[in-house]
């Protein structure tokens, strides 16, 4: 029996002071010094000490020199609000001033003005809008990203939002994207119990094929944890994943509905329990923390210590969205992970790559490991520490994306 010889490796990173590999055999998050990064197409071949280095290069092979910089997995953003038109800048004046969110909301504004202004807009738009946020997105790492629809409120309005989803997910340099259908966001006017059938029986199958997961804003003033079990219940009888906005403004029962159903993930959690978290913990669901959204409308701390105390997964996103958290930047939710959520910087980094992973039920990306995606950030500074520590920088010096070097201009 003849033995293949391995393939030559198309992408090589020499020179990687400390790479980052979330490599779970390790001690988090899996540091690897004087090392080396190697893909064959879009799967790592080998990611390890330089010295151990022999997969053989070829003519086609494409070197890139680190510098002595760090290297690090590929941010995946399990949440956000992609596609949205309009903006709300005077409402963040406003509750500068003392107007909470949802005294906001009961004056007309909030997700109900967004989505007067995204349902006015043509497909083109909405995707020339979001494609411009994906683009920052890529340049400040993040290679995957999840995109939710919800600013629709009428079935051709959120099939309008996943089609702007799918044509960015089908262009070059950009993160691959991820749909989320997101049917139960805002309370809609007139009757909701109509407007819930028309979901289940129009909706649910008209997504498949189109969407990954189905997600719902269970709160007080949104959907009610009932009217969330039933979409979630028939989203998962219908091949959808399931995910909640849990546990964000008050305790609503979202994080257990979420562990009822087998959700993949609860996100937002800033009002969970500890018996919460340990019902999650039980049923494995992954624990999405928002840092940015909770800053921005105040509250308790995003729960990251109790998540990691409780045996719950954690993952760090954005929430990019044009009310709670207008942010694309992944770094930035690693420093607030550390300097608000209690996350040590290992955990936040791990959180925020193999932990949006997990929120996103993928298991081919977020680590460095041979046989997994080559989504890897070269950073522009030798340590990794440095995209949590250098508050509000963009330590993103080159993004490889499927074992591609990408352009980020
Ligand atoms: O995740 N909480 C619900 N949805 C978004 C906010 C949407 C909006 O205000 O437009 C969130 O924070
Ligand atoms: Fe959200």
């Amino acid at each position: 029996m003849t033995v293949a010889p391995n393939p030559p490796a198309t992408l090589v990173v020499m020179n990687i002071r400390e790479l980052v590999t979330v490599d779970p055999r390790l001690p988090a998050p899996g540091v690897v010094e004087d090392a080396v990064l190697a893909a064959d197409g879009d799967r790592v071949v080998y990611a390890g000490p330089r010295a151990g280095f022999d997969v053989p290069t070829g003519p086609g092979t494409v070197e890139v020199d680190a510098g002595g910089a760090a290297v690090i997995p590929g941010f995946v953003d399990a949440h956000t609000h992609l596609v949205w038109l309009g903006e709300r800048s005077q409402e963040y004046a406003a509750r500068a001033e003392g107007v909470s969110y949802e005294e906001v909301a009961a004056r007309g504004g909030g997700i109900r003005s967004t989505v007067a202004a995204t349902v006015a807009g043509s497909l083109g738009e909405l995707v020339d809008a979001a494609r411009e946020r994906a683009r920052r997105m890529l340049r400040m790492g993040t290679t995957t990203v999840e995109v939710k629809s919800g600013y629709g409120q009428t079935l051709e309005a959120e099939l309008r939002q996943l089609s702007a989803a799918a044509t960015l997910a089908g262009e070059p340099d950009l993160p691959d994207v991820i749909p989320t259908y997101l049917p139960l966001h805002g309370a809609v006017g007139g009757d909701r119990a109509a407007y819930l059938k028309g979901v289940l029986r129009e909706g649910l199958p008209a997504v498949a094929g189109r969407a990954r997961f189905v997600d719902c804003f269970c709160e007080i003033g949104a959907w009610s944890v009932e009217e969330c079990e039933r979409l979630l219940t028939a989203g998962r009888a219908a091949g959808l994943g399931a995910k909640v906005h849990a546990e964000q403004r008050s305790h609503s029962g979202g994080a257990a509905l979420a562990a009822r159903v087998g959700a993949v993930s609860a996100d937002h959690l800033d009002h969970a329990t500890d018996r919460d978290l340990r019902s999650l913990a039980a049923a494995g669901v992954t624990g999405v923390l928002l840092p940015g959204a909770s800053l921005v409308l105040g509250g308790p701390p995003p729960p990251g210590r109790r998540l990691v105390e409780a045996g719950v997964t954690p993952a760090l996103a954005t929430d990019c969205n044009p009310g709670t958290c207008w942010s694309e930047s992944m770094p930035l939710m690693v420093s607030l992970g550390v300097a608000t959520a209690g996350l040590t910087p290992a955990e936040a980094l791990v959180a925020a790559t193999s932990g949006g992973a997990a929120a996103l039920g993928l298991g081919d990306r977020g680590r460095l490991l041979p046989g997994l995606r080559c989504d890897a950030l070269v950073l522009g500074t030798p340590r990794w520490l440095d995209v949590g520590y250098h508050l509000g920088s963009n330590p993103v010096a080159e993004v490889i994306h499927g074992g591609r070097v990408v352009p980020t201009t």
